[in-house]
C-alpha cells in the first residue's frame, strides 16, 4: 500500500478561509479579534515562529500587538507587560513564545495568563477543563491534529490510537483530548514514551499512530501495521551540504518507508506544522467571539 498524503497546507488554508470571513463578519459589528505577542530574546526558530505567527494574524485581519523583549528582560517586567494584556481589550489572546530565558520562571508567566486570554491552551485552568471535557481552549498543535484526522475522513471512534511522546505541548493533550468521550474522538489511547520498553509492540497494534517524540526515525515500518494513518508531528533539523543552509527538516517518521504501509501519512514539512498557527488564529477568533458575547 503507498499512503495517501494528508496535504496540511492544504487543510490549514480551509480553515484559515472560514476564519477570514468570521472576522470579517466580526468587523461589520465593529469587533476586531486582537492577538499580544511576546517574544523574549533572539532564538532564531523563536523568532521565524513569531514572524510566521505575527504574518498570520494579518493575512486574516486579526489585530496583532508584537513585543520583542530583550533577552535580559525580567520575570518581573514580563509580568507587568502580561497584566497590560490582560486588561486590555483590544487583545483577546496572549502568547507568549516558550522557551524563555532560564531566568524567567516559564510556569510563573503561563500562570499570570488571564485563562479567558490564554489562546494557547497551557494555562492549568484551561488544562484542567480540557481534561474533564468541558470547553477550553485547546493547545494549539494537538488540536490541528485533532482537526486534521476529522478532515480528512479518519474515524477516531474505537480507533487504537498510539501517541509516542508525553510533552506537555503534544503527547499529553493529544491522548486526552482523543480519548474525550465526544464526536471526534472515542478512542482507546495508548500513550508511550522514551522510558517505554519495545515502543514497536504497541506501535504495531495502531490504528493511529501520532509521533510526538523529537527524534528522527522514531517510527520505522517494521513498527507499523499495514494500512495505519501516520501523523508525524516532529521537527527536526538534520544536516544536509546539498541544501544552501546546510539542513533539512525532518520528522519523527521514517517517512520513505512507512508511506509505503500506512494508509494515510503527514509529511514533514507541510503536514502538521501548518495547522498550529491556524488552530492559534482560530483560538484568537473564538476568544473574540466570547468577549462579546457572541456563541
Ligand atoms: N514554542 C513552541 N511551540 C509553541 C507553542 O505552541 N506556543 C508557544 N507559546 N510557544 C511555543
Amino acid at each position: 500500500m503507498t499512503a495517501r498524503i494528508i496535504d496540511g497546507k492544504q487543510i490549514a488554508a480551509d480553515i484559515r478561509d472560514e476564519l477570514k470571513a468570521e472576522v470579517a463578519a466580526l468587523k461589520e459589528k465593529g469587533i476586531v479579534p486582537g492577538l499580544g505577542v511576546v517574544l523574549v530574546g533572539e532564538d532564531p526558530a523563536s523568532q521565524s515562529y513569531v514572524s510566521a505567527k505575527e504574518k498570520a494574524c494579518e493575512s486574516i485581519g486579526i489585530y496583532s500587538d508584537d513585543n520583542r523583549l530583550p533577552v535580559e528582560t525580567t520575570q518581573e517586567e514580563l509580568l507587568a507587560l502580561v497584566g497590560r494584556m490582560n486588561n486590555d481589550p483590544r487583545i483577546n489572546g496572549i502568547l507568549v513564545q516558550l522557551p524563555l530565558p532560564r531566568h524567567i520562571d516559564e510556569s510563573a508567566v503561563l500562570m499570570a495568563i488571564d485563562p479567558d486570554k490564554d489562546v494557547d491552551g497551557f494555562h492549568p485552568v484551561n488544562v484542567g477543563k480540557m481534561v474533564v471535557g468541558e470547553d477550553a481552549f485547546l493547545p494549539c498543535t494537538p488540536h490541528g491534529v485533532v482537526q486534521m484526522l476529522r478532515r480528512s475522513g479518519v474515524e477516531t471512534c474505537g480507533a487504537h490510537v498510539v501517541v509516542v511522546g508525553r510533552s506537555n505541548i503534544v503527547g499529553k493533550p493529544v491522548a486526552n483530548m482523543l480519548l474525550q468521550k465526544k464526536e471526534g474522538a472515542n478512542a482507546t489511547v495508548t500513550l508511550c514514551h522514551t522510558r517505554t520498553r519495545d515502543l514497536g509492540q504497541f506501535t504495531r497494534q495502531a490504528d493511529i499512530i501520532i509521533a510526538a517524540s523529537g527524534f528522527p526515525n522514531t517510527v520505522t515500518a517494521d513498527m507499523v501495521k499495514e494500512g495505519a494513518v501516520v501523523i508525524d508531528v516532529g521537527v527536526n533539523r538534520i544536516e544536509d551540504p546539498t541544501r544552501e543552509r546546510g539542513y533539512r527538516l525532518v520528522g519523527d517518521v521514517d517517512f520513505d518507508a512507512v508511506k509505503e504501509k500506512a494508509s494515510m501519512i503527514t509529511p514533514v514539512p507541510g503536514g502538521v506544522g501548518p495547522m498550529t498557527i491556524t488552530m492559534l488564529l482560530f483560538n484568537t477568533v473564538v476568544s473574540a467571539k466570547r468577549a462579546n458575547g457572541i456563541d
